[in-house]
């Protein structure tokens, strides 16, 4: 089966294995928090925008239009938290990533197109004129957008596991017009992160609620409904892990329950889990909602998003390594002169990021109205 896989690129890695696995998995993680913020707020916000509509309810209204304002910006983050992992994964395992984008590549390039065109919506949501009836309908079709393109990455990453469904399908349709077929894990895998979305965009909006400016109602609103949808959740997100590990081949599956890192990785995935369903049921029906709350929760949410990406990985080189591809067999050269120069920039960068959020910190609180 390891035929199937490309000959490797005569290029040397410019840096070790591991620091490209290291960069390439906390920025992954970054990435994911965004994207769950992204599609849990959408769909979030597009079911309040029509309880709003409704019931021509003002608190509902201004909880949707304050989230809505967000999710252009969360989506740039999402964007530019996404480049990076995609570099890197490419640069450790292009031989089975570039395969696999090729034989499904008309969709592979359409994603972009629907993304931009999700983004656009996002925009036109968030306006003015997208409270009420429009603003509905407009989170439906950017949710059909984007949720299109979560499952366009959900197929490739899978289908760069499967060398053995490459010849068949670029047989079948050299130009790449087609999706993978047949894996039982690309349901449960776009599933996960989709039922999770709301789980964590709902620690998210309690983060929000804590905002002075948006007035007592609605912060309270935002906070009780968010711990609500995250204790509401998060359980059925573990469910959905739990359907991800079983439809994993056999292999993969005992090799994730060996070893004393594998094994604490779902420790912490399981814990992190049952302290945000817990919290969040504290959070939506206790006494009182503590501003300590919503950090503990996103703490966790956080604890948890990082330990499934690396749950994630394992299950990537287990199917690969019995495949014929084992990444860490890759050929390094490393040229640390510029390894030096991209550390020193990235520091550079990371040191602007703080300084404008530091700035944004200390901006004066205005009176949020959308109703
Ligand atoms: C709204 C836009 C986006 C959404 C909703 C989204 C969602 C997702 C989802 C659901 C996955 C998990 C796929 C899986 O393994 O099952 C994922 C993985 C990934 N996304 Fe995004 N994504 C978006 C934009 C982007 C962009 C613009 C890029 C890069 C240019 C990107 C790069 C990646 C990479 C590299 C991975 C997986 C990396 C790996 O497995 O190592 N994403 N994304």
């Amino acid at each position: 089966m390891g035929g199937a896989i490309p000959v490797v690129d005569p290029i040397p890695l410019p840096a070790p294995v591991w620091l490209f696995k290291f960069l390439d998995l906390l920025v992954l993680a970054l990435h994911f928090c965004a994207v769950e913020l992204l599609l849990g707020g959408l769909l979030i916000s597009t079911a309040w925008a029509l309880a709003a509509y409704r019931n021509q309810d003002s608190v509902l209204r201004n909880a949707r239009g304050a989230v809505a304002a967000r999710l252009p910006i969360v989506t740039a983050f999402v964007i530019n938290l996404g480049v990076p992992p995609l570099l890197f994964t490419q640069v450790l395992y292009g031989r089975a990533l570039y395969t696999s984008s090729v034989v499904m590549g008309i969709f592979w390039i359409a994603l972009i197109f629907i993304l931009m065109f999700g983004y656009f919506l996002l925009y036109r949501a968030a306006a003015p004129s997208g409270n009420g009836k429009l603003g509905f309908w407009l989170g439906v079709l950017a949710c059909a957008a984007l949720l299109k393109v979560a499952y366009l990455l959900s197929s490739n990453m899978t289908l760069m596991l499967r060398p053995e469904a490459w010849l068949e399908m670029y047989r079948a349709n050299p130009h790449g017009a087609q999706l993978p077929s047949g894996d039982p894990t690309i349901l449960p895998r776009w599933l996960y992160m989709v039922s999770g979305s709301i789980g964590i965009a709902g620690v998210g909006i309690m983060l929000l609620g804590l905002k002075r400016g948006l007035g007592d109602e609605v912060r309270l609103f935002m906070q009780r409904w968010g711990a609500r949808l995250a204790a509401a959740f998060i359980p059925i997100q573990a469910g959905v892990g739990y359907w991800a590990f079983q439809t994993q081949p056999q292999g993969v599956r005992e090799g994730l329950l060996q070893g004393a890192f594998n094994t604490s990785l779902i420790g912490v995935w399981a814990a992190t889990m049952l302290l945000l369903t817990l919290l969040g049921l504290a959070g939506g029906w206790g006494a009182s909602v503590r501003r300590a709350l919503p950090m503990a929760m996103a703490a966790a949410s956080f604890g948890n998003i990082a330990a499934m990406v690396l749950l994630r990985d394992a299950i990537r080189d287990l199917t690969l390594a019995a495949k014929g591809f084992d990444v860490w067999q890759r050929t390094v050269a490393a040229n640390w002169a510029i390894v030096s120069l991209f550390f020193f920039l990235l520091v550079t960068a990371i040191g602007f990021v703080g300084w404008m959020i530091w700035v944004l910190t200390r901006m004066r609180e205005t009176e949020e109205r959308y109703a």
